[in-house]
Parts: C-alpha cells; sequence; structure tokens
C-alpha cells in the first residue's frame, strides 16, 4: 500500500473518467463530511441523491452489522430472507406485484428495456421494438441504457448503437404523437429529469403519454432512479401525479448508499420472462437488501416524507437571500429535494464555477448541465446544516461574482 494516499494518486490509478474534487472524504456523519486533514463540509450533494437518510444513519449501520453476521452472498441459484422482504414492502407500497433486483441504476434500466422489447415481441410481433425516449434524459451508462438517454454526449464514439430508439423533446405530446405506432413497445421517461436539468414532466404531458401507451399497446417506463424513492415527498413521484407506469425503475436512494437497484412490473409483463432469459450476479444481495429494507421503512414514513416539502422550503427561502444579494438565479426547479436553481443567462456556463467554488467553501453541491446548481441533500437534513451550508454557499458565489 502506499505510504499516504492522496489525490494525486488518482490521476495515476484510476481510469480518467471522472474529475473529482482536490479533497478526499474519509468520514461522514448525517449532512457533515470529513476530509483526510480533519477539514469538515456540508453535504449538499449526498452522493448524487443516493445518501436520502445522510452518512452513516445508526439504523443503517445497525442493519448491515447485523446482516453482515448472517449472511452475505449466495447468488441467485438460491433467494434470501432480506431480498424477499424487500420485494414486498416494494409491491406492497406501489402498482407492482413483481421486482427483479440488480445494482445500479442502469442495470436497472437495462433490465426494463429489455422487459419492454421481450414482451413486445412475446406477445404482439418481433417488429414492435420501437423506443421513444426524451432529449436531454439520462438512464445509466450501459450501451443500451446511454442510447435511450437524450444525450449523443454519452452514447456517440462507441461503435454502432442500438437501434429503433427515437428521441423527441420533453413535455411536447405532439412530438410523441408524430412517432408513436403500432411498432413502438415502450416510451421511457424520468418524471423529473435529473442529469438534463431537473425537468419536471407536466402533469398533462404524463396523463396524454399514458393514454397514447393504452392506445397503441405500449409500455409506459418511468425511470425514478433519481427522483423516486422519497427525494420528491412521496415514495415514487408517479405516485404525486396519478399516473401509473408499467415498469418503474429505482435505485440511488433505495439503499441508501449502499448499491441496489429494482425494477418494478406487473404480473402479466413479468409473465412472458422464465428462467434463463436475465439474471445478475449480486442481484437480491443479503447485504444489500437488508439496508435497503431498513431504508425503506425510514423513508416510507410521513414523518420523513412529509419533511422533504419543509426542507425545500427553507432551502429557496435561503437561496433567495443568496439572489436578492446577486441575483443570480432564475428560477428553481425540480420537485421535493431533487432541487434545481437554474443560473440566470449572464451566468450561463458557469455551473462548474460554482460548484468548485462551493467545494474551496466546504459545502458540497452538484450541478444538473452548464446552467442549474442541483441539491440533492440527506431527506433528513437539519435547519442547522443547511443554514451553515448556505452560509458557506454565500460565500462561494461572492468569489465567483466578484472574480
Ligand atoms: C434518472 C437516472 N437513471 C439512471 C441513472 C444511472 O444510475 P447508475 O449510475 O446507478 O447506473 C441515473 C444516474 O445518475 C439517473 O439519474
Amino acid at each position: 500500500m502506499p505510504a499516504k494516499i492522496t489525490r494525486e494518486l488518482f490521476d495515476q490509478v484510476i481510469l480518467p473518467v471522472y474529475a473529482p474534487a482536490q479533497f478526499i472524504p474519509v468520514k461522514g456523519q448525517g449532512s457533515r463530511v470529513w476530509d483526510q486533514n480533519g477539514e469538515e463540509y456540508i453535504d449538499f450533494a449526498g452522493g448524487i441523491a443516493v445518501n436520502a437518510l445522510g452518512h452513516c444513519n445508526p439504523r443503517l449501520v445497525k442493519a448491515l452489522h447485523e446482516q453482515s453476521e448472517k449472511l452475505w452472498h449466495v447468488s441467485n441459484v438460491f433467494t434470501n430472507e432480506p431480498a424477499l422482504n424487500l420485494a414486498q414492502k416494494l409491491i406492497d407500497n406501489t402498482f407492482a406485484d413483481r421486482v427483479f433486483f440488480a445494482n445500479s441504476g442502469a442495470e436497472a434500466n437495462e433490465a426494463a428495456f429489455k422487459l419492454a422489447r421481450y414482451y413486445a415481441a412475446q406477445r404482439y410481433s418481433p417488429y414492435k421494438s420501437k423506443i421513444i425516449a426524451f432529449y436531454h434524459s439520462f438512464h445509466g451508462r450501459t450501451f443500451f441504457t446511454v442510447s435511450v438517454g437524450g444525450q449523443a454526449k454519452y452514447s456517440d464514439g462507441f461503435g454502432p448503437k442500438p437501434a429503433d430508439i427515437i428521441h423527441v423533446p420533453f413535455n411536447d405530446l405532439d412530438a410523441v404523437k408524430a412517432v408513436i405506432d403500432d411498432h413502438t413497445c415502450a416510451i421511457v421517461l424520468e418524471p423529473v429529469q435529473g442529469e438534463g436539468g431537473l425537468t419536471s414532466a407536466t402533469p398533462e404531458f404524463l396523463q396524454g403519454v399514458r393514454k397514447l401507451c393504452d392506445e397503441y399497446k405500449t409500455l409506459l417506463v418511468f425511470d425514478e432512479v433519481q427522483c423516486g424513492m422519497g427525494r420528491t415527498g412521496s415514495l415514487y413521484t408517479y405516485q404525486q401525479y396519478g399516473v401509473t407506469p408499467d415498469i418503474l425503475t429505482s435505485a440511488k436512494a433505495l439503499g441508501g448508499g449502499f448499491p441496489i437497484s429494482a425494477m418494478l412490473t406487473t404480473n402479466d409483463i413479468a409473465s412472458v420472462m422464465h428462467p434463463g432469459v436475465h439474471g445478475t450476479t449480486y442481484g437480491g444481495n443479503p447485504l444489500a437488501c437488508a439496508v435497503a429494507c431498513e431504508a425503506f421503512d425510514i423513508i416510507n414514513s410521513p414523518e420523513v416524507l412529509e419533511g422533504v416539502q419543509n426542507r425545500r422550503a427553507l432551502f429557496i427561502e435561503q437561496l433567495e437571500e443568496i439572489n436578492n444579494k446577486f441575483k443570480l438565479f432564475r428560477q428553481y426547479r425540480g420537485k421535493g429535494l431533487l432541487l434545481g436553481a437554474e443560473l440566470q443567462p449572464e451566468y450561463h456556463n458557469k455551473a462548474q464555477d460554482f460548484l468548485n467554488a462551493a467545494t474551496e467553501s466546504q459545502v458540497m453541491i452538484l450541478n444538473a448541465g452548464p446552467n442549474v446548481l442541483r441539491f440533492t441533500p440527506s431527506l433528513l437534513i437539519t435547519e442547522d446544516e443547511i443554514k451553515e451550508g448556505m452560509r458557506r454557499l454565500t460565500k462561494a458565489v461572492e468569489k465567483v461574482v466578484n472574480a
């Protein structure tokens, strides 16, 4: 092992697909993180909407510890109690009858897109393979999921892409009507586009898309990898719209920081699958599922879900104080604690500068594209933590504006 682990080592040993901050976090508690030098940071990023219950939540630590002394892994040649327990919780609290577990958002989406194509081929025709997706959407980094995602910068350069995928503008029902036909197997969307800038679907759009799906025997797939699991104030965001998908994917906050994802669907759609059609070694891993069961019970409680809107209100109140001083933000976007602050045109393309300055001022934030600052903190973040983080963000903003 190297004598001292430094940030420079990253540049020598890790594939250069990330550009992490200069500090290395070594410890976290609630919404505070400490680096190798003992410097403390306020965490408004939450591991990109993953640490929904903060760092080292004692109930999650306990669940992990207890499971770690019982059973770590058995593969899907056998089933296990935590996986079945978690599947039952998901089914009892959503539209779904069946669950497939995987390890990341991309894998849950990969399963969803394969299932949609497989179902259409089995039930209707092998030519019913068209997938309609949306510009600025993000569904993960496997080749199928970058291809369905609506950002060419993630899918170009890797050779021939999977065919029969069409992208149209988000929230534009006429654009969907213009391309949907009997060969369409699925419409795929994020109810709130996360990476793409925190645009929320309009209720009319989701209702219209649902109607079109019914008309053309097309499956509606909601990617709730980022906006699900309490982040917007309900267990899943579709529940606020009253529009039910046929397939839903969940990840990120599902394990509260332990890698796990799930694809949810109905009995009818699941009935086309049989052993061997799809799978993954780690899917339903007992450690991941035991932690996710505990995270689920905490998140799916009135106190936590109702607290989301109050916290959003405090975030916006504090951001408005910054805005009164610096005229920085044009509007607030997203829902609940999937919160975006869109920069005024004169600050366009500067989101990364604000993010870097925030890090220097010891508050962790995110961007969503070049023009939106993104906040995805713990759903349990305290008033004190929000105010302290905003005090630091104010200093950071001052530096960039006066640079
Ligand atoms: C909406 C959405 N779908 C899918 C993914 C991919 O998830 P993962 O990085 O866990 O594969 C992400 C990740 O940011 C996401 O925001």
